[in-house]
């Protein structure tokens, strides 16, 4: 089932999402449904406030990037309770956009590895160092859980430029091909 993904204004992005226990209402079907939401809305990560939810639940798809990164093909994963423990110093910088921004496309400077603690859709415990595009996308999904958004890495004058489209959203004007909740 496709949702409506919240957009920038709703409280529930700017909360602190809690870790689940497996015994969740409805995991699987609520994991699938996010699926279906980014999938329609052609994103490669989705995370639970993004659907109103302040939980720790979060899926990627980085099988959309294989014909360019062969490494990532079938890569469709959820992510339950998930943490970054430790990052490398090394950063590097590249455009991100935020299914919950929509039109908004700006530089993102980020750590290259990160060591992540998560639960799989089977409640499996992984505990691994992740690189390259998949450690960027996890960092942009899991800054969701702990209430941050892309944009709050801009410089002052970066925000400044992107005031205008942040005031459009606030008033519910926003133009995107999926389904979105604005606050007003
Ligand atoms: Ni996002």
């Amino acid at each position: 089932m496709i949702l409506p993904v919240y957009i920038y204004g709703q409280p529930v992005l700017r909360k602190e999402a809690e870790d689940i226990t497996p015994d969740y209402p409805n995991l699987k079907q609520l994991i699938e449904n996010m699926f279906d939401t980014m999938d329609r809305a052609d994103g490669c990560g989705l995370a639970a406030p993004q659907i109103g939810l302040p939980i720790r639940v979060v899926v990627i798809d980085l099988d959309i990037m294989s014909d360019d990164y062969p490494e990532y093909k079938g890569y469709r994963k959820a992510f339950i309770n998930p943490h970054i423990i430790e990052t490398n110093e090394e950063t590097d910088t590249m455009d991100e956009g935020c299914l919950s921004l929509p039109g908004i496309h700006e530089p993102v400077k980020r750590p290259t590895k990160i060591r992540v603690q998560y639960l799989d859709a089977d409640f499996q415990e992984h505990d691994e160092w992740v690189e390259g595009f998949e450690a960027r996308c996890m960092q942009h999904e899991f800054d969701h859980l702990e209430g941050k958004m892309f944009i709050d890495h801009l410089s002052a004058l970066r925000k400044q430029m992107i005031k205008g489209k942040l005031n459009n959203m606030l008033k519910g004007s926003v133009r995107c091909s999926y389904k979105v909740k604005t606050v007003k």
